[in-house]
């Protein structure tokens, strides 16, 4: 770990790439939309970099650790002074408007997670209730990965991760090309109810999913259902189709992304998503539920209606060489899904589902015990609100009911379980799983 005390003059900027521990010794800094003064000390986490501005002389105390960086930069080249613009803009809309919903866009990597914090501070600062809401599944800060959360900006900030949330909801995947729908409806519900608990300002972050047909028309809709009054967008093609698009309806307000940002590789968004998940569950306990208790929504073949063995061997008789191994089966007009204690030869299952397909033309859908063990599910209560989220333990099928060992923080009254396509090993990691 190296320290050194930089003296900076009024106006300059400086770029910080974590780990690093910035104290102030003495004048004042802009990061991140809100002003710290002496005595400040601040630390920024090692995938991390941000730009400070000097509001007067200032000298700092800066720590770096392995990989950190702490450089004087040319202000031209640096965002800060742009995205104050766009803050103190929104700021005074505040004034006509009284309830501001901002919405920040762009693509991967843009800055829309800082931008996000950056709003939130500077109009903490000028006094507004200010809530976010992380809409980003798989990079999801407040939470744990997966769902979409709300926050109420009580303190300064300067990465998502300081603050605690009061809600979210469960989406279940980490890519939203898998839930789109999911997104819109909690992202516009959270809004609701970050208005309803009196929010003057309501921050939404989003995915980096912006490109191509299906990207570019999420967005959109995303956009259509939440119905902000301003809309930060990081691009210049995106905000040149956004203006096209809601010109006449939403306050468009483009922002320019960091050039340098600290680009995150697919491991280490792993990584963060890990740290994530195991944070939110380290104060869980075990519990045991009862299906015939609980509504298990999109859990199938746990929360079908069953077919007796007697009558499955009847109707596909194909079956017979994994009989043995079939612990459920339920079928409709077209799927027949089955779940089985071990899998079976793969080679095996798939000559019976081109058997089964060609003979009945219905698709058949495997899962073992297995693939349900480790599974993330959201945990419903009352009022058919995620209470929590859930890890799946264990699984036993008594003679008329079954019994699911749930991880989870939650100590109250649980109504439902939300299943999700995420299997998580102990270590947290997320694992592939079965069909
Ligand atoms: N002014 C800046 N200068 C340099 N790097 C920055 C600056 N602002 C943010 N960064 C860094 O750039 C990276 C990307 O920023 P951020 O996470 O805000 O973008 P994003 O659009 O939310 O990314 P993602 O698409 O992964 O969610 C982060 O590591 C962030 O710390
Ligand atoms: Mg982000």
């Amino acid at each position: 770990m190296s320290v050194a005390t930089h003296a900076l003059k009024a106006g300059e900027v400086a770029r910080v790439s974590g780990p690093a521990r910035i104290e102030v010794v003495d004048g004042e800094i802009l990061l991140v939309g809100n002003i710290y003064g002496r005595g400040s000390n601040l630390v920024v986490h090692e995938l991390r970099s941000y730009s400070l501005k000097a509001l007067v002389e200032t000298t700092l105390r800066v720590s770096l650790g392995s990989g950190g960086f702490f450089g004087v930069v040319d202000p031209s080249t640096e965002v800060i002074d742009d995205w104050l613009r766009v803050a103190e803009v929104i700021s005074e809309d505040f004034n006509l408007v009284r309830k501001l919903k901002v919405v920040v866009v762009g693509p991967p990597e843009s800055g829309k997670t800082t931008l996000t914090a950056f709003i939130a501070n500077y109009l903490r600062g000028r006094g507004l209730n200010c809530c976010i809401i992380e809409g980003d599944v798989g990079q999801e800060d407040l939470a744990t990965p997966a769902t979409i959360a709300l926050a109420v900006v009580d303190k300064p900030f300067i990465w998502q991760r300081e603050l605690s949330f009061s809600e979210f909801r469960f989406v279940g995947c980490i890519s939203p090309r898998n839930c789109s729908s999911r997104i819109i409806a909690s992202t516009v519900d959270l809004v609701n109810q970050a208005l309803f608990r009196g929010c003057d300002a309501v921050i939404v972050n989003t995915d980096g999913w912006v490109s191509g047909r299906d990207g570019v028309s999420y967005k959109l809709e995303l956009i259509r259902w939440v119905k902000p009054t301003h809309l930060v967008v990081l691009d210049s093609n995106l905000s040149d189709l956004m203006v096209k698009v809601f010109r006449e309806m939403i306050k468009i307000i483009r922002a320019k992304p960091p050039i340098q940002p600290r680009i995150r590789s697919r491991e280490e968004r792993q990584r963060l998503r890990s740290e994530a998940y195991k944070k939110y569950f380290m104060n869980s306990s075990v519990k045991t539920l009862r299906a015939s208790k609980v509504g298990l929504i999109g859990m199938s073949p746990l929360n079908c209606v069953e077919i007796p063995a007697s009558k499955l061997a009847e109707m596909f008789p194909e079956l017979s060489s994994i009989a043995t191994h079939i612990i459920r089966a339920c079928r409709d007009e077209k799927e027949l899904a089955l779940l089985i204690k071990s899998p079976p030869h793969i080679g095996l299952l798939e000559t019976l589902r081109n058997e089964i397909y060609l003979k009945y033309s219905i698709k058949l859908f495997v899962s073992s015990v297995e693939d349900l063990v480790r599974c993330l599910v959201g945990v419903v209560g009352d009022n058919m609100n995620e209470v929590a989220a859930g890890i799946i333990e264990d699984v036993r099928f008594e003679e008329d009911d079954i019994l699911i060992k749930l991880r989870t923080p939650h100590e109250g009254l649980i109504k439902g379980l939300i299943s999700s396509n995420i299997r998580l090993d102990e270590e947290y990691r997320e694992v592939r799983r079965g069909e």
